[in-house]
Parts: structure tokens; C-alpha cells; sequence
């Protein structure tokens, strides 16, 4: 653990229905999944990348706001169609 790591950039997401999931990857050579966070429709949770973690997954339906934009996660079950 880097005690003067200063961390970067964050995320938010927002659930549009009940279980989406938050998976955090390991930084590095190798990627594995080292978190796992589950989220109910309206919950949001802001999350930051850190020396651990460099990249997430996000599986169901969710919107996601970065310094990049705005973009919408769709669920699995939805064959690819926005949700309500
Ligand atoms: N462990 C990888 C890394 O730190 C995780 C990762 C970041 C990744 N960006 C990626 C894996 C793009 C595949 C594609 O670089």
C-alpha cells in the first residue's frame, strides 16, 4: 500500500434495475476481478480507480457518468433494447 498514492479519476453509477453489478479488476499484468459490489434499481455509487484497481465492469442496466460522457449500461436479459 502506497500511503501518498493520490488516487484518480472517478465514476458514478447509477442502477436503473435491481442487481446490477460493479466488478473491480486488478491493475497490472494480470486483470482479475478482485471486488464485486451489487446494486439495487436507484442506487448510485461513486467509485474511484486506484492503484488496484484500473478498470470495471458494470453488467445490467445502469447509467454511467465520466469525464468522458455519459453512457448506459443495458441489461443482459434486455437482447440489447434500452430499458424502461
Ligand atoms: N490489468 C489490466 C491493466 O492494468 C486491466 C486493464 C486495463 C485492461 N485496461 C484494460 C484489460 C484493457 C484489458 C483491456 O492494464
Amino acid at each position: 500500500m502506497n500511503e501518498n498514492y493520490m488516487g484518480e479519476d472517478y465514476i458514478v453509477v447509477k442502477a436503473q434495475e435491481n442487481g446490477v453489478t460493479l466488478i473491480g479488476l486488478t491493475r497490472g499484468r494480470d486483470t482479475k476481478f478482485h471486488h464485486t459490489e451489487k446494486l439495487d434499481q436507484g442506487e448510485v455509487m461513486i467509485l474511484q480507480f486506484t492503484e488496484h484497481t484500473s478498470a470495471m465492469k458494470i453488467r445490467g442496466h445502469a447509467e454511467i457518468y465520466t469525464r468522458y460522457g455519459i453512457v448506459k449500461s443495458e441489461s443482459p436479459s434486455s437482447g440489447g433494447k434500452p430499458g424502461k
